[in-house]
C-alpha cells in the first residue's frame, strides 16, 4: 500500500502539464469494441482505471497493447468471442459497464455482473437499461448479473430522467449500428461525451449533437478502426488550479480547454483568484486575498461534482462562511470528516456543507475515501502547518497520473512512501 506525505507551507511555481481525460478515454476504449478493426489512442493517460478497463476487454479476448513510454494504446477487438467479462474485474471499475452498449450493438448478446455502488453513492444503472430496452434489447437483471439479448436494435426516441453521463454514452454506443434514427433527449452535455461522439464518427458512425442535450444517432451498417487523441482532463486541470489558490501561488497550467473549464474558472475568479488563459494554457494567480463563496454542483455546464472536494479543501482556510451543495451524488461529503481532522470547521446538513474558514489547517494522517477526496486532501496538506499523510492512495492513482511528481515539479515538498 502507498501513502503520500506532504510537508505544508511551500509556495508553488513553474508550470504543470495536464494529461488526457480519464473520463474520455474509458468510454473510448469501450467504444473500440464496435469495430472489429484496430483502434489507436494517442497521448492516453497511464492510469489504474485505464489498465483495469483494458483487462476487462482482455477477459473477452480483445488484444490491447499499452505502451507506457509513448502513452499509446493499441486495441484490436477482432477476436472477441466471449460475452461475459471477468466479474472480479468488472466489480473493480464501475465504468466497465460502458462496454455493455458496444457489446449488445456488435454481438446482440451480453452478460455482465452488476457494477457495484461506491463510496459516493448507489450509482444505479436504470437509465442505461431503459435505453437498451427502448432500442429493442431484452434486458434482465438477476443473481447479481445483467443480461441483454437483441436480434436487432431499432432506433428510438429516449428521454433520460436525469442527464446521466454514463447512460448517455452507453445508449449512444448501442445506437450507432441500430436500424434507423435514435434521439436521446435530456442527454448529458459533458465534454467527454462530445469527445466520444468525435471518436465514434471517426469510426464511421453518424452521431449529431454529442455534448448537447439532444443527441441524434443515424444507424450505420458497420464501423472501421480509428486513431484518436483525447481531450485534456478538465478535472486534473481544476485540481492544479486549486493547488495554486490554496498555497497562495502563481503557476502555469499547460493543456487546457477554456470552454471546458468555464464553471471552474468562474468560481475561482469569484473568490479572487486571477486566471489568464493563453491558448491551451492558463496562469493561475492565487496570491491575493480570497473570499468565501457558495457552490452548487450541477450537470455540465454547471459546476462539476468532481471538483467539489477540492473546493471544500480550499474554502476551509478562506475566512468567512461558504456553502457547498452537492446535487449529483447522495454521499459525496466523506472527505469533510477527514478535513475536520485537519482542523477544518465544516457542518454537513444533508446535501449541504457549511464551511467556516479558519486561518490554517494542521497536518495529520488522513484517508482517501474516493478519487477526488484523496486529491483534495493532498491539496489541504500543501497548505497545512506540519506534515500530512494521505493513505489509501490507490484511489488517487485511478484518476491522476503521477500526482506527487507533478506537484514536486511545482516545488511542493511531497513524496510517496510504501507501507
Ligand atoms: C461519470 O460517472 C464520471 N465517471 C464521474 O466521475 C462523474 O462524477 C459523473 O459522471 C458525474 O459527472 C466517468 O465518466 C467514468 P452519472 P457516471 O451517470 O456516468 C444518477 C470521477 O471522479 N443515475 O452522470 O456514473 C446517479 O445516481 C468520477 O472521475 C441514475 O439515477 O455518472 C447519480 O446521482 C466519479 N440512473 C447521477 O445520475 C442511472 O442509470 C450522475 O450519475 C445512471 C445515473
Amino acid at each position: 500500500m502507498d501513502k503520500i506525505i506532504v510537508k505544508g507551507g511551500n509556495t508553488l511555481n513553474g508550470e504543470v502539464k495536464i494529461s488526457s481525460a480519464k473520463n474520455s478515454v474509458l468510454p473510448i476504449i469501450a467504444a473500440s469494441i464496435l469495430s472489429g478493426n484496430k483502434c489507436i489512442i494517442d497521448n492516453a493517460p497511464m492510469l489504474e482505471d485505464v489498465f483495469v478497463i483494458s483487462d476487462v476487454l482482455r477477459s473477452v479476448s480483445a488484444d490491447i497493447d499499452i505502451d507506457k513510454t509513448s502513452n499509446k494504446i493499441i486495441i484490436d477487438t477482432s477476436d472477441i468471442c466471449d460475452y461475459e467479462p471477468c466479474s472480479e474485474l468488472v466489480k473493480k471499475l464501475r465504468a466497465s459497464f460502458l462496454i455493455m452498449g458496444p457489446m449488445i450493438s456488435r454481438f446482440g448478446k451480453f452478460i455482465i455482473s452488476l457494477p457495484g455502488g461506491c463510496n459516493i453513492g448507489t450509482r444505479p444503472i436504470d437509465l442505461h437499461l431503459k435505453g437498451f430496452n427502448a432500442l429493442g434489447a431484452e434486458v434482465s437483471v438477476g443473481y447479481g448479473y445483467v443480461e441483454a439479448k437483441a436480434k436487432k436494435l431499432i432506433g428510438n426516441k429516449i428521454y433520460l430522467d436525469f442527464p446521466s453521463v454514463g447512460a448517455t454514452e452507453n445508449i449512444m454506443m448501442a445506437a450507432v449500428m441500430a436500424e434507423g434514427e435514435t434521439i436521446i433527449e435530456n442527454a448529458a452535455e459533458e465534454p467527454e461525451i462530445e469527445d466520444l461522439a468525435k471518436f465514434l464518427n471517426s469510426m464511421g458512425a453518424n452521431v449529431i449533437g454529442g455534448g448537447t442535450d439532444t443527441v441524434r444517432v443515424l444507424g450505420v451498417k458497420n464501423l472501421k478502426g480509428a486513431v484518436h487523441k483525447p481531450i485534456y482532463d478538465r478535472i486534473e486541470a481544476g485540481t492544479f488550479m486549486v493547488a495554486a489558490a490554496i498555497t497562495k501561488s502563481k503557476i502555469k497550467v499547460c493543456g487546457v480547454n477554456e470552454e471546458h473549464l468555464k464553471p471552474i474558472i468562474a468560481k475561482l475568479t469569484e473568490m479572487g483568484v486571477v486566471i489568464e488563459v493563453e491558448g491551451e494554457s492558463l496562469t493561475v494567480d492565487g496570491t491575493g486575498i480570497l473570499k468565501p463563496i457558495d457552490i452548487k454542483t450541477m450537470p455540465y455546464p454547471g459546476f462539476p461534482t468532481d471538483m467539489q472536494a477540492q473546493m471544500m479543501g480550499l474554502l476551509s482556510s478562506v475566512k468567512g462562511t461558504s456553502v457547498i451543495t452537492e446535487t449529483i451524488f447522495e454521499n459525496r461529503f466523506m472527505h469533510a470528516s477527514e478535513m475536520k481532522r485537519m482542523g477544518a470547521n465544516i457542518k454537513i446538513d444533508g446535501r449541504s456543507a457549511v464551511i467556516e474558514g479558519i486561518d490554517r489547517l494542521t497536518g495529520c494522517e488522513v484517508k482517501s475515501t474516493d478519487l477526488r477526496a484523496g486529491a483534495a486532501l493532498i491539496l489541504c496538506g500543501l497548505a497545512a502547518a506540519g506534515t500530512t499523510e494521505v493513505t489509501d492512495v490507490y484511489h488517487i492513482d485511478r484518476g491522476y497520473v503521477n500526482i506527487e511528481k507533478k506537484l514536486q515539479g511545482l516545488g511542493a515538498n511531497i513524496y510517496r512512501e510504501c507501507y
